[in-house]
């Protein structure tokens, strides 16, 4: 390697993001935001005028230009690279639409044995080819020492959408399927983490620092029920990723099922705005890093609110090294621009008070 390239990998191997994962000290308590590249904001709109969104995913120069241009706009600690959870779904041999107003609807979902037996291993993870461009090209113009995350949704919140065709409500047929059928069950959610840990470590491969599991739908489950259907495969998913690089594991209504989940591993546990982060921190453990766990919501109130709510959360985190400011879910499409370039500024001000 020559200087400047270690020049280089040293500045993002001691960013406040990566130092926060392992949980080092740090000049201040790095944020970043989900969703933060989303309708919320004017650009990413303007983009999403011109094409659609599976179009916009599978085009690696506008899904890298999304996804700079949010992280810059923000002044975030890391950004998250544009993409889709549900990407992985097509080689699956699913069909995947994104309907105007309806979100995510697969055309042929898995309801039976039977429709398990049709699903196709992901041998080539090469089929999503557009996102390793993309976190290439954005790797090469991202500030070189701005940590990129990559990420796959879970286990168990993939499987939500392949079984029920979309978005759910009960998770009817989802859990029915797991009941009725545990042996095509444990064989489908194989499948899909056998699929994750290529796609994951070929995010890593390509330039991604870091990257995050989003297990969205998981607090559907009780923890019986999480423990023997979904906790191995999430398990065998993050042991899978390649060594060094941390991976942060995250859920929401997951107020019951913290401890199941920090037992699945994962170097950083997110969590929703459901529970006090100093409770959540304490029951995963002071010896993991903790992610979260503003309401999205709370970025419609007034600053005064947003700033008292922000500084709630980092008084419980108590300076304590491996705390990652973020919201508890995405931020939702209508939010003021300007409340969350306020929060980012917040966070960053008031953790350096002491
Ligand atoms: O965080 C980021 O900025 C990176 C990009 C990102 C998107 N989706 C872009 C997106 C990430 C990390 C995701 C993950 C994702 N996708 C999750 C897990 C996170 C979560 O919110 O729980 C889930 C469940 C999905 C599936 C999905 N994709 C849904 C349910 C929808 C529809 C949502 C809606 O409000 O319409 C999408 C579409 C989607 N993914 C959009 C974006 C910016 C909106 C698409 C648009 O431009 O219309």
């Amino acid at each position: 390697m020559t200087a400047e390239i270690t020049k280089i990998a040293d500045a993002l191997h001691n960013s406040p993001f990566m130092r926060a994962c392992r949980r080092e000290d740090v000049p201040f308590t790095p944020v970043w935001l989900m969703r933060q590249a989303g309708r919320y904001m004017p650009e990413y709109r303007a983009v999403r005028a011109s094409m659609d969104f599976l179009e916009l995913c599978k085009t690696p120069s506008m899904a890298a230009e999304v996804t700079v241009t949010a992280a810059e706009r923000l002044g975030v600690d890391a950004a998250i690279i544009f993409a889709d959870i549900l990407l992985i779904i097509e080689p699956m041999g699913l069909a995947l639409e994104f309907s105007k107003g309806e979100g995510p609807v697969i055309h042929n979902p898995v309801r039976t044995a039977a429709d398990v037996e049709r699903l196709r291993e992901v041998e080539e993870i090469a089929a999503l080819q557009f996102v390793f461009d993309a976190i290439r090209e954005t790797r090469r113009a991202l500030r070189p020492n701005l940590p990129l995350i990559g990420f796959a949704g879970a286990p168990f919140t993939l499987a939500s959408y392949i079984v029920e065709g979309g978005a759910s409500k009960n998770y009817v047929h989802t859990k029915s399927l797991m009941y009725n059928d545990s042996g095509a069950w444990h064989a489908m959610m194989s499948l899909i983490s056998r699929a994750l840990i290529k796609y994951l470590n070929a995010q890593i491969d390509e330039g991604a620092q870091a990257v995050q599991l989003f297990d969205s739908w998981v607090g559907s489950l009780s923890p019986d029920d999480y423990r023997q259907y979904v906790l191995p495969h999430t398990r065998s998913v993050i042991a899978g990723t390649k060594p060094g690089v941390p991976v942060l594991h995250f859920g929401t209504g997951t107020a019951s099922l913290l401890e199941l989940m920090r037992e699945a591993g994962g170097d950083v546990i997110g969590v929703d705005w459901r529970v006090r982060l100093d409770e959540a921190w304490k029951r995963v453990g002071h010896d993991v890093a903790v992610m979260g766990n503003l309401d999205p919501v709370a970025l419609f109130a007034n600053q005064d609110h947003l700033r008292a709510q922000a500084r709630s959360i980092l008084q419980q985190a108590d300076g304590r090294p491996g705390h990652i400011f973020n919201l508890g879910h995405g931020i939702l499409p209508e939010t003021p621009v300007e409340n969350v370039i306020a929060l980012v500024d917040m966070v960053h001000e008031m953790s350096q008070e002491s």
